[in-house]
């Protein structure tokens, strides 16, 4: 029986990626997206298997009309993958000795609307109809190795980032006794399209040498540990943080 997978921010990059695993290993995924609706269809339509929808929300506006539709086009969620997020992109670069006060409490601002409290609230609004239906579902976030090593470029990523990791170790204890287990992925540099200017030149080279295997991830690496932390044998990884680094960061 197959199961049904809601991704948020699956357009591209790394979303899609998940989106894919899950599909190819035969469940019905919900292609969940903001703006790119374009990008967003042609995943849905690259997706073997049936069942996929598409599902379109802000996730800080509409956090439970997004959850109503996904647990209704698949006829429940058993498994959400909090994967949308406010990234680190030169736009969104808030040094703080470089950058003024108006983009700095912006960026602060979106950074904690969507990659915190847009995850609490997709989360909680998945959670109940889990909970309701009584199935033994499964919820893994999208963190960083930022909330570990430190995002001097992008302090309010790195901060929002740890504190999905601290939500996930609550609700893991929160939701354990419903069945549901909560784990996240703490991912190093991954190869997505949005960063793909990053990766050439002496930017490009430095990156690859964070790790000792002399690259970065690439999204299907990242995926497939989040098949793994959603898989109906991986409960006891509930509360887990998976560090994705390739070596790059050992933290104690
Ligand atoms: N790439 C890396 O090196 C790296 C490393 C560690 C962790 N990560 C994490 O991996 C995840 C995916 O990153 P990515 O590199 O694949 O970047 P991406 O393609 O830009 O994915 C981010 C997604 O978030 C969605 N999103 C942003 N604000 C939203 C909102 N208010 N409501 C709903 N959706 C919203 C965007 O949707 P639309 O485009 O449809 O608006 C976008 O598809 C993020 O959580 C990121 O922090 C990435």
């Amino acid at each position: 029986m197959s199961r049904g997978i809601l991704v948020t921010g699956a357009a591209a990059g790394l979303g899609r990626a998940v989106a894919r695993a899950f599909a190819e290993r035969g469940e019905r995924v919900a292609v969940h997206y903001n703006s790119n609706s374009a990008d967003a269809e042609a995943t849905l339509e690259s997706l073997p298997g049936n069942g996929h929808v598409l599902v379109q929300g802000d996730i800080t506006a509409e956090p439970q009309r997004i959850a109503d539709t996904a647990e209704e086009a698949l006829g429940g969620v058993d498994v959400l993958v909090n994967n949308a997020a406010v990234v680190t992109t030169t736009a969104t670069a808030h040094p703080p000795a470089e950058t003024t006060f108006e983009h700095w409490q912006q960026v602060w601002r979106d950074s904690v609307a969507v990659n915190l409290l847009g995850a609490a609230d997709v989360t909680f609004c998945v959670a109940r109809h889990m909970i309701e239906r009584g199935a033994r579902g499964h919820i893994v976030n999208v963190g960083s190795r930022g909330a570990f090593r430190g995002e001097p470029d992008h302090p309010a990523y790195g901060a929002t980032k740890a504190a999905l990791h601290a939500m996930g170790q609550s609700l893991a204890v929160s939701l354990a006794p419903h069945g549901i287990s909560v784990a996240s992925v703490a991912p190093g540099f991954i190869a997505t399209e949005r960063v793909a200017d990053w990766l050439t030149g002496e930017r490009g080279d430095a990156l690859r040498a964070q790790s000792p295997f002399g690259r970065v991830a690439e999204p299907g690496e990242i995926a497939d540990a989040i098949v793994y932390l959603a898989a109906p044998g991986s409960t006891w990884a509930s509360g887990a943080i998976l560090d994705l680094n390739g070596a790059s960061y050992l933290r104690t």
